[in-house]
């Protein structure tokens, strides 16, 4: 398994440009299923989940053709399986996703219950109950969700909690459905937005997006589309952490400055200065760093996807920081790791301390998720000496090309492949 090799301690200077959204992209490419027509979607991440996702779609007998570097083309003629099958969904649970829009076209699915995760349950209890409401006969058996539905029905549905991936799935259900549906206590993500843009450019009507009530209108089918995801905000975040944990200065081309607002806040707050740079952020971080509060938080709060990030930057503020998480009950994994670097965090259930500053030094530290990973890769880029992060792999299904863009604004960093 390839390793990552970081000496730290490198400031980080100048401009890094973005890659597309790979939590807007999974699920738009879910949505091709849709339609038989052809779908091209613009602005893909080459990402490890990228290519789960497409070869899922491939066994479903969709026609998949990269068209160019970031553009792929899509192509649900015909469904010849209804089967997401477990070695999929287990490698990636957005492939849960999958089940709304093979319902809604064919009336059938099988989808694979994800199971355990390395950063909580996340169970798909919501999921079933939208897509029950609408009128689906599911049975859970073998592992497996088995879902028939001759005609989804427009339904009211209520989500205990704002679930991305709920939404979605509804979402995608209720496109081709007979009547309205009302996803009440709907996600706002911009990732959700992104979704719903798509599915309205293929001709679906869909109304409320990003507010907690989405309405959507069946139609009797959707026809092919252009569409091109939006550039990925936990990228954006996650690398102005990495100006900021190196007293750095780095302009993040293209940063949706309008979703990144709750952390923008909190690195201000740190002492970053943070200004819009032509169609981008730039962050310059030449001052100590203050101790914050914070508390991810659904969308527009502050994202769980970067509080990984944060919890390294925070062991080199000046004073008690405290993040409560409240998304996820199992994401402080990558605080052991830190610890191991020299990090002083205290964890007790929801909320981690971190007192700083640590003197982080470098050490070989395990990966244990995606945005673990990158956390331990920003320690390293602050640490002296070597560190090694290891189990790469989870940092290639969400971040394109990390190694290649921390290198070209300084950073000393090498992919040790295996
Ligand atoms: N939940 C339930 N029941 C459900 C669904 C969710 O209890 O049926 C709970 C989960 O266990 C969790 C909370 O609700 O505690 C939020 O989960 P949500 O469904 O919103 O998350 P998701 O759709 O599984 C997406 C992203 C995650 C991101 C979360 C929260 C994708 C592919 N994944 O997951 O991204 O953390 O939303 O914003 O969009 C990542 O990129 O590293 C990542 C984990």
């Amino acid at each position: 398994m390839d390793k990552m090799i970081i000496h730290g301690g490198v400031a980080l200077k100048g401009k890094v440009a973005l890659s597309g959204s790979k939590n807007a992209a999974l699920p738009i490419i879910m949505a091709s299923v849709l339609t038989a027509d052809p779908v091209i979607i613009g602005n893909v991440p080459r990402l490890r989940d990228v290519r789960t996702a497409v070869d899922l779609l491939v066994r479903l007998g969709v026609q998949a053709r990269w068209i160019g570097e970031h553009e792929l083309e899509l192509r649900a003629r015909e469904i010849t399986s209804h089967e997401a099958p477990y070695e999929l969904v287990k490698t990636m649970r957005a492939s849960f996703v999958a089940l709304g829009p093979l319902l809604a076209r064919t009336g059938r699915a099988r989808v694979s219950t994800p199971g355990g995760c390395a950063i909580g349950a996340r169970p798909v209890n919501l999921h079933i109950a939208g897509i029950r409401a609408l009128g689906a006969r599911i049975q859970l058996r073998n592992g497996y969700v088995e879902a028939r539905a001759p005609h989804l029905c427009g339904a009211r549905v209520w989500l205990d909690s704002p679930s991305v991936g709920a939404t979605e799935n509804i979402m995608m259900a209720a496109v081709l459905a007979k009547g309205t549906t009302l996803i009440e206590n709907a996600a706002r993500e911009p990732e959700v937005q992104d979704l719903a843009r798509m599915l309205a450019a293929m001709g679906a009507r869909i109304e409320g997006v990003g507010t907690h009530v989405i309405e959507i209108g069946g139609v009797e089918r959707l026809h092919g589309t252009q569409h091109r995801v939006i550039p990925d905000r936990i990228e954006a975040g996650s690398l102005m952490v990495a100006a900021a944990i190196t007293g750095g200065d780095l302009t993040i081309e293209d940063a949706p400055a309008d979703q990144l607002g709750a952390v923008v806040e909190k690195l201000r707050e740190t002492g970053v200065e943070i200004s819009t740079h032509g169609g981008g952020l730039r962050v310059t971080a030449n001052a100590p760093l203050r101790p914050v509060e914070l508390r991810t938080l659904p969308y527009p709060g502050f994202p769980t996807d970067l509080q990984a990030q944060m919890m390294a930057l925070l062991t080199q503020s000046s004073g008690t920081s405290v993040i409560t998480e409240t998304i996820f009950e199992n994401r402080f994994m990558h605080a052991l790791e830190l610890l191991r670097m020299g990090a002083d965090i205290v964890m007790k259930g929801p909320t981690a301390v971190v007192r700083g500053p640590s003197h982080l030094s470098g050490a070989p530290v395990m990966a244990t998720d995606l945005r673990a990973s990158m956390s331990l890769i920003l320690a390293g880029l602050a640490a002296d000496n070597e560190t090694e992060v290891s189990r790469v792999y989870h940092l290639d299904r969400g971040y394109e090309a990390l190694d290649a863009k921390l290198r070209s604004v300084g950073a000393r960093i090498d992919r040790v492949p295996a």
